[in-house]
């Protein structure tokens, strides 16, 4: 019998967050076929004992003091259309994330039909062209003719149901019968493949649409077992408001919901996390609530003004109306331009930015909680974008686990794997187990760290040696080997 891989000689931290363990690993195809210990002699596989000599493998991979862990799972992205531009995805791959939840904080790049202007946030996700998916299964057909290196699966956008049925008129709450055919929309998505909804109520695009709007929408997911996901209505002032808003979404709508990148932003809002997280505790207590994070204390999206009041430090990364803008402190650019900081927003708009205003105290607190997942909220399209898009799982690796030993490198493991698969309904995915993909990474855990700074985002991380996707692999010796074994992955819920 000859089998694609042998990994030998490696530790499994198996995704459960259970202890980990020495064993060699056999896959074959896009699946874990067997792990087994070191002093067995025998092997099973599909029920039948082999003696391991009477093996033969095709690539035998030595992972002597590494860590085998199942691929991780970047649970916040927006890499909708990324996938298409860069079909290696370099930026996630380099980290060893093997599966990306796209169309977060309510923009998706489908279903949307629609082609007048766009309002923010939904240029995050590319210019006109990039809005060509009028359903999700244009656009999974789209990804299975063209894959990327990376599973992807993808959430339907509120934002996008509103701009397209209310015809851009988004200053305001939706009719009955808006919200019929936005029902209407996300009920094809679901069917189609989508795993749920996301919403952006923070910014202009969704900021009008009342609880009312999201929880009749949140409805139609019940049926088909989806998730709901949310970029709350404000993270600053309002927080603890919105997380309440939040739990009454999830309650009344009886879904599955996830608060997306957790923070506590603005001077005056540091230590609200002691709160948010204990009304979280309590909630879970009697509906499925869960979070995730990013690990840094900035945040970055389009550059606006609710944004920059409350920011300590602003970095803006691009312009649309400015192109050759170098990347600057506003402050200085303002001066540059000779004009005040609400002029400069509108004189560069659309554009991007980076915000510093989040506490180290609050980070460490979300990011240690209890089943608080990874995300990395990356922004692909920015040619200057946070570091987090290509940092986020290497620094909650070398940083918060090894270095500040704020959990163990397991819990680390589960808050980027099963967890996450667990939560979002991806099946056979996020654990080292026989049967399951075979979406790995090997990494040295005593080197493996984030390189990318926001002087220099661009830099891939340390450490992480070898990554396969659905038995092949993408990423070896710091190089993409451009595989593209990706798969669109749809939810099913299989707690
Ligand atoms: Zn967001
Ligand atoms: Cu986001």
């Amino acid at each position: 019998m000859k089998i694609d891989y042998l990994i030998k000689n490696g530790t499994i931290i198996d995704g459960s967050g259970d202890a980990r363990y020495e064993a060699d690993l056999l896959v074959n195809g896009d699946r874990i076929i067997s792990i087994f210990k070191k002093d067995q002699k025998s092997v099973k596989i599909h029920d039948k004992n082999y003696n391991l000599n009477d093996l033969s493998f095709k690539n035998v991979i030595d992972a002597t003091s590494h860590i085998i862990a199942p691929g991780f799972i970047d649970v916040h992205t927006h890499d909708d259309q990324n996938i298409f531009i860069d079909r290696s995805m370099s930026c996630k791959i380099s980290q060893g994330v093997t599966t990306c939840i796209a169309g977060n904080c309510g923009i998706s790049l489908a279903p949307f039909d629609f082609s007048g202007d766009v309002p923010a946030p939904i240029p995050l996700l590319g210019d006109k062209d990039a809005y060509r998916f009028s359903s999700v299964s244009s656009y999974k057909n789209a990804f299975n003719e063209s894959p990327s290196s990376i599973n992807i699966s993808l959430l339907t956008g509120h934002s996008m149901l509103r701009v397209q049925v209310m015809n851009g008129e988004i200053n305001r709450s939706a009719t009955k019968d808006e919200i019929i055919k936005m029902q209407n929309i996300l009920e094809n998505a679901l069917i189609d493949g989508s795993i749920g909804l996301s919403t952006g109520l923070a910014y202009p695009a969704a900021n009008h649409a009342p609880t009312e709007e999201i929880i009749e929408l949140a409805k139609v997911l019940k049926k088909h077992d989806g998730i709901f996901t949310t970029h709350m209505r404000n993270e600053g002032d309002n927080l603890v408001e919105s997380v309440n808003e939040t739990i009454k979404i999830g309650e009344l709508a009886d879904v599955r919901t996830v608060i997306s990148h957790h923070k506590c932003a603005g001077r005056s809002n540091w230590g609200k996390s002691k709160e948010t997280l204990k009304l979280i505790k309590e909630a879970k207590k009697k509906q499925h609530l869960d979070l995730d994070c990013y690990p840094y204390t900035a945040s970055s999206t389009m550059l606006l003004k609710h944004f920059v009041e409350r920011a300590d430090k602003v970095l803006v990364t691009w312009s649309d109306k400015v192109q050759d803008l170098k990347v600057n402190d506003i402050n200085k650019i303002a001066k540059e331009f000779n004009c005040t900081i609400d002029e400069l927003v509108d004189k560069l708009y659309p554009a991007g930015a980076i915000y510093f205003q989040m506490d180290d105290e609050d980070l460490n607190r979300i990011i240690s909680f209890d089943g608080t997942m990874i995300g990395s909220d990356g922004l692909p399209g920015d040619k200057h974008p946070h570091p987090r898009l290509w940092g986020t799982f290497p620094r909650v690796l070398g940083k918060y686990s090894r270095e500040m030993k704020l959990f163990s490198l397991e819990e680390a493991i589960y808050k980027m794997t099963f967890k996450s698969a667990k939560t979002f309904g991806l099946e056979k995915r996020g654990l080292i187990k026989k049967d399951f993909f075979a979406d790995l990474v090997i990494f040295d855990p005593e080197v493996v760290i984030d390189k990318a700074t926001y002087e220099k985002p661009l830099m891939p991380a340390l450490g992480i040696d070898t990554v396969i996707n659905n038995g092949q692999i993408v990423w070896q010796s710091m190089k993409s080997l451009n595989i593209y074994s990706g798969k669109f992955l749809e939810g099913k819920s299989f707690n």
